[in-house]
């Protein structure tokens, strides 16, 4: 029998297993994220350095997470109960599930926009149309009192259905349908781009490093989107390991995920940055790149050709939603598993009660862009405070207790077999790896806190 235990689910292929953790990983953190980090940060001296960081910090805590997932066989609050009973390490659990729904919230108001704007494309009113104030229309959308509402409701619902069909029936079903779509957009999509009149200049800012631009901020972007785009610090993937079998190559997968997560970021920037730069526009637009530059490219660029104007456009919001849905059902799937299984409630009520107080908080964070436009925490509108606490703390606070915990704490014993399968399989740089987990992530961590903490405390 598969070992992940019938009763909480399990997937049911090492496919399924690396497809659902790069759907996880491939989000909105890539298509919409990523370029508007790499446009800020200068381009391809960002992306090298962003790489150091999926190496040597993400990598290594995804393995701790997948480690700690499958030996515990629980959600990410009872894993920490289960091998640590009564120590604080289950803090770390905690934020995690804290963090779930405070990420998903302000992630599915993001995405009612994308699914705003499929629909928009699909009934003709994005591609080929020239000369709308595409900046004005954007604003007017998110300030609206109730549509982007509508929108963050439809896109919770659309989260729920999944993660309440269970694992092998809901997650891991619809990532092997999704995921391979969403490739082949993507595809699709950069030949598109590449054939744009004057693309080279896109493709130069991608490739060609310019180590001048690079600045503190810029190596603290870089390791924050290493974080986010692969979904790690939060309990995520101790979650989904949780539900891998006791065959799953818990190394191999990790590297297969990453691989794909840093593949689909690039080529996102190949699909953005030639089309932004054959237009003349400047590639640093910043969060509203993909909302209302890339609208602008495909009115400019294509009000000679309608059609193909609109299919750009549709494929490209479509694959933004596809990524979007793969990655929020991880983020339900963290606090769906901690409730069903805690309160002892089924996966269905457990679902429910997410999707009911991810839609309350999500309204917060959606109003701050209009009639709540003034009310601020800390400075902070709720959509912005949200984003900052999630990504800035209780991601790498929870990178770093999670590295520590498999480094430090777990029996090595135990960490050595989960990696190697029971000594079924064999992994040569093991050495190298316990490093990694043990010294190299959770002190580089510490150094981005130390950073992060400063300028805070000197502001308040
Ligand atoms: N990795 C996802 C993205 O790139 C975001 C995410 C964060 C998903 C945390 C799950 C948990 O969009």
């Amino acid at each position: 029998m598969k070992s992940g235990s019938a009763a909480r689910g399990f997937f049911g292929s090492q496919l399924g297993v690396v497809l659902a953790s790069a759907g996880s990983a491939v989000g909105l953190g890539n298509i919409w994220r990523f370029p508007t980090e790499v446009g800020k940060g200068g381009g391809a001296a960002f992306i090298l350095i962003y790489f150091g960081f999926i190496l040597l910090f993400s990598m290594p805590i995804m393995i701790s997470e997948f480690v700690i997932g499958r030996s515990a066989r629980s959600n990410a609050i009872g894993a920490f109960q289960k091998l640590a009973p009564g120590k604080p390490w289950v803090a770390a659990g905690i934020m995690g599930v804290l963090a779930g729904f405070h990420v998903l919230s302000y992630y599915s108001v993001v995405a009612g926009w994308t699914l705003y704007y499929t629909v928009q494309s699909a009934i003709g009113q994005l591609g080929g149309q020239s000369s709308t104030d595409f900046a004005a229309v954007f604003n007017a959308f998110v300030s609206h009192p109730w549509q982007p509402v509508v929108y963050l409701a439809l896109f919770l619902l659309l989260t729920h259905f999944v993660v309440s069909r269970g694992i092998e029936r809901g997650i891991e079903r619809y990532s092997k349908l999704m995921m391979p779509l969403l490739f082949m957009i993507i595809v699709l999509l950069v030949c598109f781009s590449l054939m744009m009149p004057g693309a080279a200049d896109g493709i130069r800012f991608l490739l060609k490093p310019d180590l001048n631009e690079v600045t503190p901020d810029v190596i603290l972007g870089a390791m924050g989107q290493a974080f986010f785009s692969l979904s790690v610090g939060i309990g995520c993937l101790v979650t989904y390991a949780s539900y891998f079998s006791n065959e799953t190559r818990l190394v191999g997968s990790a590297m297969s995920v990453c691989a794909i997560d840093t593949l689909v970021a690039v080529l996102s920037g190949f699909i953005i940055f030639p089309t932004v730069f054959s237009v003349g526009i400047s590639p640093d637009a910043g969060p509203g790149l993909v909302f209302i530059t890339l609208p602008n490219v495909f009115a400019l660029s294509f009000s000679e050709m309608p059609v193909a104007g609109y299919i750009f456009s549709l494929l490209f919001y479509v694959l933004l939603l596809l990524a979007a849905l793969t990655s929020s059902i991880s983020m339900h799937e963290i606090c769906t598993a901690f409730i069903s299984e805690h309160f002892n409630k089924g996966r269905r009520t457990a679902a429910a009660i997410v999707t009911i107080i991810c839609l309350m908080l999500g309204c917060f964070c959606s109003l701050s862009f209009g009639p709540w436009k003034d009310v601020t925490i800390l400075g902070r509108g709720f959509f912005d405070l949200f984003d900052y606490t999630v990504t800035k703390f209780l991601m790498p606070l929870g990178g770093l207790l999670i590295t520590l915990f498999v480094g430090w704490w777990l029996d090595r014993e135990l960490v050595e077999r989960q990696l190697t399968n029971d000594g079924s399989i064999s992994i040569r740089a093991m050495k190298p790896l316990l490093f990694l987990i043990r010294w190299v992530a959770p002190v580089g961590i510490l150094l981005i806190f130390l950073n992060e903490l400063f300028p805070l405390f000197m502001k308040s």
